[in-house]
């Protein structure tokens, strides 16, 4: 069974730090802004799989800190979580949704309607480039 649901800050630590930062002290991913943040969940069967974070203010928002556990990526969790993001965002009256986009997930935000609006930047050794899309 699968199901999307809103999570703790602290929920999504784990997953962050393992797919997304590992070789980074377990506090890298813990955000000082994480407490204003509204946090989303895949769940398959009771196993939290995929989760995100968005942070809204006034009419834009941005996500942040999208990861998939390795074992369970490639199976359309995270798609999915990224529909139901879009929705949550146009129910809070969101207008402009937008991430700083790893190059290597620009093509499956592309298909969710969301554009390049930078020029690429390095930071920690990754790549990456704005990308957004209006609700
Ligand atoms: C980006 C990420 C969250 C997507 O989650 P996911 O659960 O794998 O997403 P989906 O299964 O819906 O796949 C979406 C697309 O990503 C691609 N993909 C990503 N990882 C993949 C993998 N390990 N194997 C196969 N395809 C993969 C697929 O091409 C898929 O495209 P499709 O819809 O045409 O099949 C996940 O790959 C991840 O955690 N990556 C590492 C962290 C990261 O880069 N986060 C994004 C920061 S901007």
């Amino acid at each position: 069974m699968l199901e999307i649901k809103q999570i703790q800050p602290s929920d999504t630590w784990e997953i962050r730090h393992r797919v997304m930062w590992a070789d980074k002290p377990f506090e890298y991913v813990q955000l000082a802004e994480d407490e204003k943040g509204l946090h989303f969940g895949v769940f398959k069967n009771t196993q939290l799989v995929s989760v995100v974070s968005l942070f809204i203010e006034n009419d834009s928002a941005q996500f942040r800190k999208f990861a998939t556990e390795i074992s369970e990526q490639g199976k359309g969790y995270g798609g999915k979580l990224l529909a139901h993001l879009i929705e949550e965002a146009i129910q809070q009256n969101v207008k402009k949704l937008w991430c700083n986009a790893r190059l290597s997930a620009t093509e499956l935000y592309q298909k969710y309607g969301f554009q390049i609006v930078s020029e690429s930047w390095v930071k920690d050794g990754v790549e990456y480039v704005k990308m957004e899309r209006n609700l």
